[in-house]
């Protein structure tokens, strides 16, 4: 039996008013929506509250990455603004790990902390001029995760292609939230190793973050029911196969 995993619409806008109008279209078709780096550093808080104010829950994926006591006051804000996810660097160390899930231990908010391993966007080459010797990039994307659970942490953010690892080394109770979907008729853009709805689902995604084959299609809406379906096609297989 496989999880329907949720949708996260990624709102890489760079103003309120394009961001409004996407939440406008497809709310409460969607429920989460990703406030990143872009719109964050245009908008601030007002990107939240636009999001929370209409009844959508926001995924911050902010990437925070600096020394402990910064990071925990970074968080205590982000929990502060009501966002129901936020993600840091588990390259960050231990120490700052922990003090960030202190942090949102003592905000008593349940917002969930989400680590990113290593930037899809690095190489092995990439990988290895960044930490100055060779390094498996995939052992290393396990073992951030690992760290970042031991830490204390509510998941991690991983390429479609390391879900099964994943799973299979960290077990079920991490949270994977996966970028890099792309339904059969979407464009690529610039993603290279995607995956469809389906296939992610099937492998053990928790949540699927997407952005622009919703946010460019000429309906926006329409696309998000496409692939609210697609998903919807893989928990009614599983009924069928019973
Ligand atoms: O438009 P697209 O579906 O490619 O958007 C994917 C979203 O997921 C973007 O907001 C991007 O920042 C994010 N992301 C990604 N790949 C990663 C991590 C995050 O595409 N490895």
């Amino acid at each position: 039996m496989h999880k329907t995993p949720e949708l996260i619409v990624a709102l890489d806008v760079g103003d309120l008013a394009s961001a409004s109008a996407l939440v406008e279209q497809l709310y409460p078709t969607v429920t989460l929506f990703k406030v990143g780096l872009q719109l964050f550093t245009a908008e601030g808080p007002l990107a939240v509250e636009v999001v929370r104010q209409r009844g959508g829950a926001v995924f911050l994926d902010l990437k925070l990455h600096d020394i402990p006591n910064t990071v925990a006051g970074a968080v205590r804000e982000a929990a502060r603004l009501g966002a129901a996810m936020c993600t840091l660097h588990a390259s960050g160390g231990r120490s700052m790990l922990q003090a960030a899930t202190a942090a949102v231990a003592a905000s008593g908010s349940p917002m969930r902390l989400l680590a990113v391993t290593v930037l899809t966007s690095l190489d092995s080459r990439g990988l290895e001029e960044v930490v100055g010797s060779k390094l498996d990039l995939t052992a290393q994307v396990v073992r951030l995760a690992s760290l970042a659970q031991e830490a204390g942490l509510d998941g991690v953010v991983a390429s479609p292609h390391e879900i099964g690892l994943l799973r299979a080394t960290l077990g079920p109770s991490l949270c994977l939230v996966i970028p890099g979907i792309r339904p059969a008729w979407a464009a690529a853009d610039d993603q290279r190793r995607v995956m469809t709805p389906h296939d992610a689902t099937v492998a053990g995604a928790d949540y699927l973050v997407i952005g622009r084959p919703i946010t460019a299609a000429t309906d926006p809406a329409k696309a998000t029911r496409r692939i609210l379906d697609e998903l919807k096609a893989v928990a009614e297989d599983d009924t069928g196969s019973f």
